[in-house]
């Protein structure tokens, strides 16, 4: 049986982020969908689960706070224990942060 991977979006309460985690939930990975303000997040988790993708769980970030990261971090590393797709359209993101875990980021 293949193993579970493990996706985190950021930015992924809409527009391209939000269509990367349907895409990728769809494909079966298991989708850490982000976003800065709880409530955007949650809606957009709902809405991905009112279209029948059930791997897909919501967790806050924002990009730009130094706490939200390592919560996020400590996050992943308690519930999943690795990473193996991070999806980020924001430079400033410090995927150093996530060295360990990185195989894929796309800074557009
Ligand atoms: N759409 C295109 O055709 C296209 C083409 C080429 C490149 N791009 C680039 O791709 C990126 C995404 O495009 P998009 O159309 O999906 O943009 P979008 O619809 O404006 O979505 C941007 C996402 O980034 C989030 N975000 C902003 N600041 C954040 C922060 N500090 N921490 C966490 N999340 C944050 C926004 O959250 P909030 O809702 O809270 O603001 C939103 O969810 C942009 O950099 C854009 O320039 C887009």
């Amino acid at each position: 049986m293949a193993s579970l991977r493990y996706a985190v979006i950021t930015g992924a309460n809409k527009g391209i982020g939000l269509e990367i985690c349907r895409q990728l939930a769809a494909n079966g990975v298991i989708v850490v969908l982000t976003a800065r303000d709880e409530k955007r997040g949650v809606e957009a988790l709902e809405s991905l689960k009112g279209s029948g993708l059930s791997n897909v769980v919501f967790h806050q970030l924002d990009v730009g706070d130094p706490a939200s990261i390592a919560s996020l971090a400590d996050f992943i590393k308690t519930q999943f224990g690795k990473l193996d797709i991070l999806v980020s359209f924001k430079p400033s993101f410090p995927s150093f942060f996530f060295s360990g875990f990185l195989l894929f980021k796309s800074n557009m």
